[in-house]
């Protein structure tokens, strides 16, 4: 058997890291059987759209689709570049987006006296609708009434079970503790709301303590207090910037890797780095493809391969540690390529 894994580089840095994470994949001892997507914002001048009109139902027979970036201004409006990752998101389900932030030996932190292994946490965003949904509209255009509403739209069942994944991840770690992200004091219906459901749902989860911690705090203690998170459970906006700092306090977003999860199985997941397609050194080979590395070793996580999963975050230790190899990110001068050529060389042992 062979795992149908989709190829889709995108834009920008994209297709620089995608070829890295695509090389450690090829280096492991699992069938992959590979399929490229070469979708991209250069699909918009002739058609209008930055991806065929059936680009959800190509995707979904993969088990696993691995995405570079979407995004480019000079093309395509961003709006509509990454139009594609959201619909993914949520046409298929993928409900819960896994973004772990682990310092690890030989990153330099920008934080003060923080040592590696000491941050280490995962940010549990949803992934499906709260400030996300597509409701609202835009209304009066080009006069003095003009008007635009956006609205944020929460289910008891959209919170409940990105909740209980959260409490679940929770209680398999060691400090089994939640940070609940809310702004409760402002936002009186949506984040009410989410604090109680939190409160519902941690009735069944005893054995995991809960703090609800207010969004501006958190972007503060993130920066401030990092070792204090375990897990961190957000609405779809709040995870989203909260995990930007998250990245850049464990080295930069080339470190951060992400799992967009369908937990039943039903649609593919999804595997990208947390970056976006970073126009300023894109086509350069600047880029540090180690969040797309680590994006490939949720993919194992995801599909059972334990080992292979484990076995690249250990080459990936292994040549932070060792620290010849070095994008400009990492103040280094080495190319995207040669840091990929690098993990495949501490994998191969
Ligand atoms: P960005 O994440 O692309 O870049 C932010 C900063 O981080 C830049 O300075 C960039 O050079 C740096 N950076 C990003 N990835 C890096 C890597 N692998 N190695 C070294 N440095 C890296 O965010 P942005 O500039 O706000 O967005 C650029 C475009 O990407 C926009 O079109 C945006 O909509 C899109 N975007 C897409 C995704 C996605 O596809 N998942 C995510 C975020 C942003
Ligand atoms: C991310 C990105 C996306 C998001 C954008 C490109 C729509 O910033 O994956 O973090 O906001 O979710
Ligand atoms: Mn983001």
């Amino acid at each position: 058997m062979s795992y149908k894994i989709a190829l889709y580089p995108g834009d920008g840095v994209g297709p620089e890291v995608v070829t890295e994470a695509h090389k450690v994949l090829e280096a492991l001892p699992v069938a992959f059987d590979f399929t490229l997507f070469d979708w991209n914002s250069g699909l918009y001048a002739s058609t209008g759209r930055c991806a065929p009109e059936d680009y959800l139902d190509r995707l979904m027979p993969f088990d696993a689709i691995l995405l570079g970036a979407l995004g480019d201004a000079a093309k395509a409006p961003d709006h509509i570049a990454v139009e594609p990752l959201l619909a993914m998101r949520k046409g298929f389900d993928q409900y819960v987006n896994i973004r772990p932030a682990v310092l690890y030996e030989g990153v330099d932190c920008p934080l003060k006296n923080v040592k590696a292994g000491e941050i280490d946490m995962v940010v549990i965003r949803e992934n499906t609708e709260g400030e996300y949904t597509s409701l609202g509209g835009r209304h009066y255009v080009g006069t003095p009434n003009e008007a635009a509403m956006q609205v944020n739209y929460f289910t008891r069942m959209g919170t409940e079970r990105i909740m209980r994944y959260a409490f679940e991840t929770a209680r398999k770690r060691e400090r089994r503790h939640l940070t609940s992200i809310t702004k409760s004091n402002a936002l009186k219906y949506s984040m009410v709301f989410w604090d109680a459901v939190l409160a519902d749902v941690a009735v069944d989860y005893p054995d995991v303590t809960v703090s609800p911690m207010l969004v501006d705090a958190a972007a503060m203690n993130f920066v401030r207090s990092p070792r204090m998170f375990d897990v961190v459970v957000g609405s779809n906006l709040f995870g989203d910037i909260l995990t930007d700092i998250a990245a850049v306090i464990v080295g930069g977003m080339g470190f951060a890797g992400s799992a967009n999860i369908n937990p039943t199985r039903k649609f593919p997941s999804m595997f990208e780095p947390v970056h976006g397609s970073a126009p300023d050194i894109a086509g350069r080979g600047k880029a540090n493809p180690i969040a797309a590395v680590l994006s490939t070793a949720m993919m194992c996580d995801f599909l059972g391969e334990l080992d292979c999963a484990e076995r690249v975050r250990a080459a990936v230790r292994m040549h932070l540690t060792e620290g010849k190899v070095r994008t400009p990110d990492r103040g280094g001068s080495d190319s995207t390529s040669a840091v990929g050529d690098d993990i495949v060389k501490k994998l191969q042992g």
